[in-house]
């Protein structure tokens, strides 16, 4: 059977997302208030501050903000570095407005190795002339890397935590066992290496995180056409470790609506937007669908694929091709 293609940009507008915009529910400026009373969904950009104002009146400040801006490296379109860091200065404005004076900020932050690990540093610059305090530098490593001939295959993806006042923190652990070699200790009169000994309940993840799979077709949280999307379990993490129920959490980079889930799913009341009408709507239906069916994702099916299969209906089949993203 014929499969097919969607290729978008993180900007959203081209190509094929351009027949997917009459079935989005918000224009760009316009607001989607959760039925059940709980969330948030915006359409706008995340550096105008108008635009911030109006999809945060009437909540709380936010305990929690988990932000993913588009990295400035293969998706969408290139800024300079000077320009993305101008971009990330305004939205950044924008989270501290939406933050409670005790407040959690997570970014996750692309670094460019053709060029300086940019913009990583850059936005660590920008960030120390900020009231934010920097915490830590988490790194998540991915399963799959990209270039490995004659370089080391690059399998991380940078995580920055900041902290307002003083926030909570509430410990998390790991379900995998310890998995550093090398560390001898006698149990029972007999040396032991770290994997026969290494399973408790207590073992902390710490910043390095290898216990959560990267999002991939075969997962059933996969959002196809979501190539920027973020594994549940990390947000969740973050969601857990850095807010309480019942507590509003901003994200102005919804994407495939990660954050709205996870808020969703542990007791938190998500606030977010997207620039992109398209995303925005897939954050929509995420929730949507997890609240009619449990399910985390489409794994492969289309969010769209009701609306695809009536107008090919319509208009008899497509010959473009597929892409897996
Ligand atoms: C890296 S993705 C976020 C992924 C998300 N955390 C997830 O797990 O699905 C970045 C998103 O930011 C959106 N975006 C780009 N520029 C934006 C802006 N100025 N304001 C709001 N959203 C923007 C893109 O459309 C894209 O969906």
């Amino acid at each position: 059977m014929e499969r097919r293609q969607r290729r978008r940009n993180e900007h959203g507008g081209q190509g094929d997302a351009d027949r997917l915009l009459p079935y989005c529910r918000l224009r760009a400026g316009e607001i989607w208030h959760d039925p059940q009373g709980h969330h948030t969904v915006g359409c706008g950009d995340g550096g105008d501050a108008g635009f911030i104002r109006k999809l945060a009146r009437g909540h709380p400040k936010a305990r929690l903000a988990v932000q993913d801006p588009p990295y400035n490296l293969a998706l969408g379109p290139r800024r300079t570095v000077a320009e993305y860091i101008r971009f990330c200065r305004r939205w950044v404005a924008n989270t501290r407005r939406a933050l409670d004076d005790n407040a959690a900020l997570y970014v996750w932050v692309g670094a460019d190795q053709k060029n300086h690990f940019q913009p990583l540093p850059r936005f660590m610059d920008m960030m120390a002339r900020t009231d934010f305090v920097s915490r830590s530098l988490v790194t998540m490593r991915n399963q799959r890397g990209y270039g490995t001939a004659g370089n080391w295959m690059a399998v991380r993806q940078e995580l920055l935590y900041y902290t307002l006042g003083e926030p909570e923190f509430h410990v998390q652990y790991t379900d995998i066992p310890k998995i550093l070699r090398g560390y001898y200790k006698t149990v029972d009169g007999r040396m032991r290496e770290n994997l026969e000994r290494s399973k408790s309940r207590t073992i902390r993840p710490g910043n390095v995180w290898v216990d959560i799979q990267q999002v991939f077709y075969r997962m059933e949280e996969n959002v196809p056409g979501c190539p920027a999307q973020k594994p549940l379990k990390a947000v969740e993490r973050i969601l857990l470790a850095s807010s309480s129920e019942g507590d509003a959490v901003v994200d102005f980079f919804s994407h495939a609506g990660t954050t709205l889930l996870a808020g969703e799913r542990t007791g938190r009341r998500c606030i977010t937007c997207d620039i992109d009408p398209v995303y925005a709507e897939i954050t929509i239906r995420r929730l949507e669908r997890f609240r009619q069916t449990g399910k985390t994702g489409w794994q492969r099916e289309d969010p769209f694929a009701r609306e695809i299969a009536a107008a090919c209906a319509q208009s008899g089949p497509r010959r473009d091709r597929v892409e897996t993203v």
